[in-house]
């Protein structure tokens, strides 16, 4: 049985109108597209904000019932249905928190849209390190203890921005206690949560943020629920953020022509959620675990299991993850990252009638292997580990950055000097170098390590020259 989706129900009522279209998109359900079929039939549901589809700016009927129902599944002040991703979420938290040059305490490893919140704002960024999760081999969560002391250090902190989990699935064991000692000093803590909209549906995957009282928490619906990329949830429930300045930011920075079939797919995604039931999940736990034990049967395969069961890493002997990557590809297997010493899998949320063909899959990953060793006898195993400063402040800061030239110059000559373009290693997208850090020999040691194992970076650079973007000397 379907629960309500009243937005979904609304484009179903309005397409078996069979309506004429004299309005915007210009496709006209389709009919001018020449995109392969089946994308022209979903388009046929591509429409605009008309009659009896409400109004997504300022929501009265089929919209604002969809988001009620998830304010309600979610017990929020507000929750909102995002078109443009945890990005604009990201972007409306900060700005509804802080004003120009006022200061605000962020983990170091954010994703880049919190960097460019800042930037575009203008506030002082205070950096928090995370430690260093020696399972996963990944920066996971900030502890308690940093967080005491960069609070003690910046009592004035506008908000404390923290990314839980972390891409890999890791949660923190502080969270709780971070948010209590904020709230304590009237600190609003806003959580990045893209990795994590699927917590709610069983109480064996890690808590939501919310459940441990985060003011502001922007959920990637579409990376775990059957959301469509670009769709997220935006969630408030607090006593220190007005949840009209976050409504008032959302509506400035959202398109003003959003996309039915996104917004279609987060009702139809949050009733998911609503109908995830114990037994779906001990059904899926029961599979994975038949997975791991196949897998485990491969020669040279390590699974790693971290807090959430959605997410799976593994490792093969020597070889890195892009090696990995690379040898899964060839058996049409696509892994969601890879990093110098493993792959990422996320797992589907699947409910009791999925089918899901993991033999076929674990025969596969065992014909990768074996694949990569005949072609590779040699793997690559000098594997590095981030070390920064626990609590870190932006060497220039961004107005002055931006009054400053740059120029190029090669990136081995760079220690000591002020980046001017940001650096992200993508997959996972968390800056290695940020406009206005000083370069030091370890951020260098690593970006050496990234671009040795051949990943792929975002941001201004011209790496494949071994030049990279910096403050005139
Ligand atoms: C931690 C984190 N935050 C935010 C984002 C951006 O999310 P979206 O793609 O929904 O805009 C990502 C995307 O990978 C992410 O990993």
């Amino acid at each position: 049985m379907v629960e309500k989706r009243p937005l979904v129900e609304a484009l179903e009522q309005f397409h078996k109108k069979k309506p004429i279209s004299f309005h915007v998109p210009g496709h006209k359900h389709g009919l001018l597209s020449n995109l392969p079929q089946p994308i022209r039939d979903s388009m046929q549901y591509d429409v605009t904000e008309l009659n009896g589809l409400d109004d997504y700016h300022h929501p009265e009927e089929a919209i604002k019932a969809a988001e009620q129902l998830l304010t309600k599944l979610y017990n929020t002040d507000k929750s909102f249905f995002l078109v443009n991703g945890t990005t604009i979420g990201n972007l409306a938290m900060i700005y509804a928190t802080c004003k120009y040059g006022e200061q605000i305490i962020v983990q170091r490893n954010a994703h880049k849209s919190i960097f460019h919140a800042i930037e575009l704002v203008g506030v002082e960024p205070i950096f928090v390190s995370p430690e260093w999760d020696e399972r996963s081999k990944t920066a996971s969560y900030v502890s308690l203890k940093v967080m005491e002391e960069a609070i003690q250090q910046y009592p004035f902190a506008k908000a404390v921005v923290l990314t839980y989990p972390n891409y890999y699935g890791v949660s923190s064991p502080d969270l709780e206690n971070i948010i209590r000692l904020c709230h304590s000093l009237q600190i609003p803590v806003l959580v990045d949560e893209a990795h994590g909209a699927h917590f709610r549906t069983h109480s064996e995957f890690p808590k939501s943020a919310l459940l441990f009282g985060a003011d502001v928490v922007v959920q990637s619906a579409h990376k775990t629920l059957p959301a469509l990329t670009m769709g997220s949830f935006l969630h408030i429930h607090s006593d220190l953020i007005d949840s009209k300045k976050i409504n008032k930011y959302l509506r400035m920075l959202q398109t003003s022509s959003p996309s039915y079939l996104i917004l279609a797919s987060l009702d139809d995604a949050r009733s998911y959620v609503e109908r995830y039931s114990p037994m779906d999940y001990k059904q899926l736990m029961d599979r994975r675990e038949v997975f791991l034990e196949a897998l485990g049967t491969i020669s040279l395969i390590e699974v790693v299991q971290v807090d959430d069961p959605l997410k799976l890493l593994l490792r093969v002997g020597k070889y890195s993850g892009f090696q990995v990557r690379q040898a899964f590809e060839k058996e049409n297997i696509f892994v969601e990252l890879a990093d110098p010493y493993q792959v990422l899998l996320i797992l589907p949320l699947l409910k009791v009638e999925h089918e899901y063909a993991f033999a076929e899959i674990r025969k596969r990953i065992k014909s990768a292997v074996d694949q990569l060793k005949k072609e590779n006898p040699d793997g690559i195993n000098n594997l590095f580990q981030m070390e920064q400063k626990s609590i870190s402040t932006l060497e220039m800061n961004m107005e002055l950055l931006s009054e400053k030239q740059g120029e190029w110059i090669p990136y081995v000559r760079s220690i000591g000097r002020i980046a001017k373009g940001m650096i992200v290693p993508y997959p996972p997208g968390i800056p290695l170098i940020l406009p206005g850090e000083k370069i030091t020999v370890s951020i260098l040691t690593e970006l050496e390590d990234w671009l040795d194992k051949g990943a792929l970076f975002q941001g201004e650079h011209r790496l494949e020259e071994k030049l990279i973007y910096v403050v005139e000397d």
